[in-house]
């Protein structure tokens, strides 16, 4: 439900997906004149031939591509940048892979983009993460991530989207993560994530879309979220919260605010009848 009709994250999601389409299509016309020729990146190469290493469990036997009879710009869920052949996108998403993520994934220093949603992937997200500093989009939901989310992530400045929900994330949202001011959508519902809500989530001036349910936090809902003036859609069911929701926050946001404590959420001036809706739904 939370994923239907949400025209921003949308517009993004579909420029990135015309970033892998137009990528993929010209890879494919200059893989002829490249064949003998210039192959990419050495340090590009060994960090992928590394997480192909990592897979485990490959079904579809997705990584068979990933292979020296091509240049790995045209291996199958690789793109890269025509300019200087290096890795761009990796979106490798709904391929049943089951592996984990090495650290050398952080040697793929011009990722922009990074899908793996929807496999079997586990163990940690590396700290390497944070050496990604051109990373924009980041979905790794649907998988079996455990431990805790890495501080090293706060240097991925220009991420736009951050979607680890459903995982088996533990360990409560680093105050590193107050660094990612770009942040469009922050996505961790469905984990195990204790602690509280950060206040400083309100310094996120670009923020769409926030989903926070069903984790174990706990404590009141900061005031300064008030202050995210983009806000769309908020979730927060599932959780052992209390306290006021910010007045600013509307109508249309679709609040799904269940787990609140009922005396409260009577504090919401003009959404109260909706809110209540939720609250009942
Ligand atoms: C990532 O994969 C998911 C699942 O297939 C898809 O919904 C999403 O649009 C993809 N995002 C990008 C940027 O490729
Ligand atoms: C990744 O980079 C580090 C540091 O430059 C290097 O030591 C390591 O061997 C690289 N890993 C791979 C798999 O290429
Ligand atoms: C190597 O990859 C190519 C596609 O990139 C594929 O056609 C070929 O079958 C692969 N070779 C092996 C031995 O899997
Ligand atoms: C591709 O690489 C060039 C040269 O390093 C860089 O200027 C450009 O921004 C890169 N493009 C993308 C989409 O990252
Ligand atoms: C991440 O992938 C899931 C599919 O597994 C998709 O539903 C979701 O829209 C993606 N998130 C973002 C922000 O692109
Ligand atoms: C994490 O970030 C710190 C500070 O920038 C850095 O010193 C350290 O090497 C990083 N760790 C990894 C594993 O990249
Ligand atoms: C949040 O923004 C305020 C100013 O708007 C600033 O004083 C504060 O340091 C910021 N907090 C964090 C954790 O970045
Ligand atoms: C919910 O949080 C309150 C403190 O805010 C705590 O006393 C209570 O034990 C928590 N309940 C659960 C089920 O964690």
């Amino acid at each position: 439900m939370k994923h239907s009709s949400m025209h921003d994250g949308r517009q993004i999601l579909s420029k990135f997906l015309l970033g892998f389409i137009l990528l993929y299509m010209s890879n494919g016309l200059e893989s002829a004149a490249l064949s003998s020729s210039t192959f990419g990146n050495e340090s590009d190469r060994l960090a992928l031939l590394d997480f192909k290493k990592m897979i485990t469990e490959d079904p579809q036997n997705i990584m068979s591509s990933w292979n020296d009879s091509t240049d790995f710009c045209g291996w199958r869920g690789v793109t890269c940048n025509n300019s200087n052949k290096r890795v761009l996108t990796l979106k490798l998403n709904s391929q049943n892979l089951v592996g984990s993520l090495p650290p050398s994934i952080g040697n793929l220093t011009y990722l922009t983009g990074i899908n793996l949603t929807s496999n079997g992937f586990h163990g940690e997200i590396p700290q390497e993460i944070g050496r990604l500093r051109s990373l924009e989009y980041l979905n790794l939901s649907y998988n079996s991530f455990g431990g805790k989310i890495p501080t090293n992530m706060s240097t991925c400045t220009q991420l736009k989207v951050l979607s680890i929900y459903s995982n088996k994330l533990t360990g409560s949202i680093p105050d590193q993560l107050s660094l990612l001011l770009n942040l469009n959508h922050l996505w961790v519902d469905y984990n195990s994530l204790p602690g509280t809500i950060p206040y400083w989530v309100g310094n996120f001036s670009y923020l769409k879309t926030v989903y926070l349910g069903s984790n174990n936090l706990q404590g009141i809902i900061p005031k300064e979220l008030g202050r995210l003036t983009s806000l769309e859609r908020f979730s927060l069911q599932a959780n052992n919260l209390s306290g006021r929701v910010p007045v600013s926050f509307h109508l249309e946001m679709l609040l799904d605010l269940r787990g609140l404590m009922c005396s409260e959420i009577l504090s919401l001036g003009h959404s109260t009848v909706k809110i209540l809706e939720a609250y009942g739904a």
